[in-house]
């Protein structure tokens, strides 16, 4: 009987025992989870300057449309400067283009309008487009973008990032 009796409170003990370790486990995991939501990992974002051409053969006043990376964008000279705007429209994402006629980029999708300064003037689009910072050094130029690494296009000979496709100087 006694036998019995020590294999039960064994068996018992074991129970408990793995038990307790699955809910200490339990917790641990749970109290690991909030503490990466109360404290988000901080990747920095990296920005690689692009080399997109040189500057005088930018024609002034007519944008060009760029693949950078997958993040297309559309560089306009004007008498104020260079900016680099995203092709994104800020309402569903649609690809703006510039209409000569009316010197703004314009959405096909639901008439978004925007002006030269990339501001939102009609249409649905709640902010202006996106822009990227435009670096220039000795005449060449420049756009800083968030890369990803598999679409990176360097030029064979200097090893310098360049444009994927559009207009280069
Ligand atoms: S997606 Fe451009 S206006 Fe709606």
């Amino acid at each position: 009987m006694a036998v019995i009796h020590d294999d039960f409170g064994r068996r018992r003990f074991l129970s408990q025992a793995v038990m307790a370790f699955g809910a200490l486990f339990g917790m641990g995991a749970l109290a690991l989870r909030f503490m990466q939501f109360l404290v988000p990992s901080q990747k920095p974002r990296r920005y690689e300057a692009v080399l997109i051409g040189a500057e005088a053969r930018l024609p002034m006043g007519e944008p060009v449309p760029m693949n950078l990376g997958g993040h297309k964008i559309m560089v306009l000279k004007t008498e104020e400067g260079i900016a680099a705007f995203s092709r994104r429209c800020t309402d569903l994402g649609c690809l703006v283009s510039w209409s000569k006629e009316r010197g703004q980029f314009v959405c096909p999708c639901h008439q978004g309008v925007f002006d030269k300064t990339g501001r939102n003037i009609a249409g649905p689009p709640p902010r202006p487009l996106d822009r990227y910072q435009v670096v220039r050094r000795n005449g060449q130029l420049y756009v800083n973008i968030h890369m990803k690494g598999e679409e990176k296009v360097r030029d064979a000979g200097s090893g310098r990032l360049i444009a994927k496709s559009g207009w280069t100087g």
